[in-house]
């Protein structure tokens, strides 16, 4: 896509104009969870208060629903039924025509999108209960016949082991990374490192991180280096193309970077935790804290067992037809001046193209960062 065809997509689909500018800027230097405090929900209500049908031309059954959740649920139709946007949508050279319904996948799109509303709404008493996934499971046609072999089936061994409780979880999770004075030194850090393309190639990447509104962070694409800052509720883009102010969905993922590098302060004003059962992450097991956020959002957290690290936290968006996740795993702890911290942070989107891999090598805390550089 050319530039000039990004543009006209912005033009005609607001909710895409930090998406698509960012990523051209950015590729996958993008934030990733969409959640980092009270400020954003401020931020978020102005992007939230436009219904569907206001903002896009040619919304027949999601009318009343918040324009935010669009891309959410784009997204997740395009992961459930494994395709991209193109199975459904209509691009004409560069141009996505996102409103005409010329494709048949769309127009049964839109009998499908009823058909879940209707189900969960006369079936499920409302609650979110049939998706798309769960009858295409990643495929086109849903598959109707269970697969054989037959795995075998084994009576699962009731635990007798007793819950944690959230405090005995996150207590466990600030002695791991060193204790408090630990969460106190790592209050501000620089971290240098690359930035991992899905292609495989690399860009240089340093952060500047002082607290969760107060960031700055740099990625040399190619020769060019591109610089986000964010200072309070105000934030700023600089790259050899853009010299401008951040609109408020870029402010958020900036926010949301920065909630990714804090380190885990789960106190009040967040009391809502419960503990979420156990899993697995990989070969590690994990306890798992729930917390649910304004905006129709939920956290788990997983914490190792053993170790009481975080190896992932998951943000859900709840939508009508189904949950949109974003993922973010913490891997290779090392040791810096006796706190521990992840060297590798790995983000998922059902979007592909915004997921992204960031390795540090150099990870300092405590420093002494000139206030002046998170300003314009
Ligand atoms: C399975 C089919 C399907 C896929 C895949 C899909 N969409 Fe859609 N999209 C729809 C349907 C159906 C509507 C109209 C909803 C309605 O009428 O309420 C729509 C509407 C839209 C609109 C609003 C257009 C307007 O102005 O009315 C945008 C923007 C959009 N989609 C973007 C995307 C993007 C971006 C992707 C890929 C990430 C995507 N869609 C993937 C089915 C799909
Ligand atoms: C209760 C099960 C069920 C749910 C829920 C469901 N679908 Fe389907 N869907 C089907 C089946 C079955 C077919 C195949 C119908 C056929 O071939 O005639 C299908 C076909 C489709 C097709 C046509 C695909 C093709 O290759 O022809 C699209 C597009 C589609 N679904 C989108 C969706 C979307 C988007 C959602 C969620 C909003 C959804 N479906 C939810 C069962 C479901």
């Amino acid at each position: 896509m050319t530039n000039g065809a990004k543009r006209r997509v912005v033009s005609s689909v607001v909710l895409l104009i930090a998406i698509s500018i960012f990523a051209s800027i950015m590729f996958n230097e993008r934030a990733s969870a969409s959640w980092a405090g009270a400020k954003v929900e401020q931020d978020n209500a102005q992007v939230a208060e436009q219904t569907m049908e206001q903002k896009f031309k040619n919304i027949q059954v999601l009318k009343g629903l918040p324009a935010a959740q669009l891309r959410p649920m784009m997204n997740y139709m395009s992961a459930s039924l494994g395709v991209t946007c193109a199975a459904c949508h209509v691009k004409t050279g560069d141009e996505w025509e996102f409103d005409k319904d010329d494709k048949k996948n769309k127009q049964t799109a839109r009998k499908m999108i009823q058909m879940t509303l209707d189900l969960n709404k006369n079936q499920f008493e409302g609650k979110v209960e049939i998706t798309c996934y769960t009858c295409h499971q990643g495929l086109g046609h849903p598959a109707s016949v269970p697969p054989l072999p037959r795995a075998m089936q084994r009576e699962q061994a009731r635990s007798t082991q007793a819950f944690p409780t959230p405090q005995q979880i996150l207590a466990q999770y600030t002695q791991a990374i060193g204790g408090k004075e630990a969460v106190e030194k790592a209050k501000t850090r620089m971290l240098k490192g690359v930035s991992v393309a899905a292609n495989g190639q690399s860009f240089p990447l340093e952060i500047q991180f002082e607290s969760a509104d107060k960031v700055a962070l740099n990625v040399e694409l190619g020769q060019t280096p591109t610089t986000q800052k964010l200072n309070g509720s105000s934030g700023w883009l600089k790259s050899s193309r853009d010299d401008r102010a951040m609109d408020s969905v870029e402010i958020l993922k900036i926010k949301s970077l920065a909630w990714s590098l804090e380190p885990l302060q789960l106190k009040e004003p967040y009391p809502r935790l419960t503990f979420g059962g156990w899993e697995k992450v990989g070969d590690r097991d994990c306890n798992i804290l729930r917390m649910a956020l304004p905006d129709k959002r939920r956290v788990r957290f997983y914490f190792d067992k053993e170790t009481g690290l975080l190896l992932r936290r998951v943000i859900q968006t709840d939508t009508p037809i189904g949950t949109d996740p974003e993922q973010i795993d913490y891997e290779d702890y090392r040791d810096v001046d006796g706190v521990k911290v992840a060297f590798t942070i790995r983000t998922s989107y059902l979007d592909t193209n915004y997921s992204s891999l960031r390795k540090f090598t150099e990870i300092r805390h405590g420093v002494k960062i000139e206030s002046s550089i998170f300003n314009k």
